[in-house]
């Protein structure tokens, strides 16, 4: 048990150092800021938009976005009570001042979110759980700051069930001391299927409002693609990172 628990903490140290090395090259060739963020600014709006249809938004509502990462929707959301949660908070501060200083950010890790229950009224956590060390536990986390009546807007990756089992024969062969970094791998912690993450979902006090995967669309646009190499072929057999995404409202 504890060596799986060790195994699991290496996986999510491994995926942040991935996550700190891609963001630091990204840095390194920005030239013209606010072009770079122009796209995820009208995301987010996008996205605010969706949330207000279910529930009145004002500026002065308490936002908590859990792995606001390098430019999460925290930046441009526009209440004014906001703070953006990331173990490597810190660096993205250091390599992209331009926005990163337009929200409060703290570096720590969604699975003990340094608040007291019911503290937030918006809570919203994008492609982040599968990165981390315990992905449900970020979950019970979000639900317990999140005030009854608060919204959630929740994604994350899903794949087909052959990259979990996969991922876990991996894991086996690195703790069996054949290290192997294979990066289809590396960047998830774990590989959800999409029947995992909504069973996860339907035991926490949550009314899903709107409750989709994009996996039939992932998966014939990898079927159609090209297959030159194993990677788009193994997509063409068993599709990879589809998105299932959550609004719910808080019980
Ligand atoms: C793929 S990025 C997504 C970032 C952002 N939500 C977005 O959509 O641009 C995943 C983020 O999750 C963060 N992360 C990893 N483990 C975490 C944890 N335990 N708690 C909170 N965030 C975590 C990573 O540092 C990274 O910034």
């Amino acid at each position: 048990m504890a060596k799986a628990r060790d195994k699991q903490r290496e996986r999510f140290v491994r995926a942040r150092e991935r996550q700190l090395e891609y963001q630091e090259t990204k840095a390194a060739s920005l030239t013209d800021p606010a072009a770079t963020v122009r796209p995820y600014f009208l995301q987010t709006q996008a996205l605010r938009a969706r949330l207000n249809a279910v529930r009145h938004i004002t500026s002065a509502d308490r936002l908590i976005e859990v792995g606001s990462g390098a430019h999460g929707h925290v930046f441009w959301f526009g209440c004014t009570r906001s703070v953006g949660i990331d173990p490597l908070a810190c660096q993205y501060k250091r390599l992209f001042p331009d926005w990163q200083d337009k929200a409060a950010t703290i570096a720590a890790e969604g699975e003990r979110l340094p608040f007291s229950d019911a503290s937030f009224d918006i809570a919203i956590s994008d492609n982040v759980i599968d990165h981390a060390e315990r992905p449900l536990a970020i979950l019970d986390e979000i639900v317990r700051v999140l005030r009854p009546g608060g919204l959630l807007y929740f994604t994350v990756n899903v794949h087909h069930p052959v990259y979990d089992i996969a991922s876990r024969i991996h894991g086996l062969w690195n703790a069996a001391g054949i290290k192997v970094e294979l990066s289809a791998f590396a960047d998830h912690t774990v590989h959800f299927t999409e029947s995992a993450i909504r069973k996860a979902i339907s035991r926490l006090p949550l009314d899903p409002i709107e409750q989709s995967s994009n996996v039939g669309e992932v998966r014939r646009a990898q079927r159609s693609a090209a297959k030159l190499g194993p990677d788009p072929l193994l997509k063409a057999l068993f599709f990879k990172n589809a998105t299932y995404e959550l609004i719910a409202i808080r019980q």
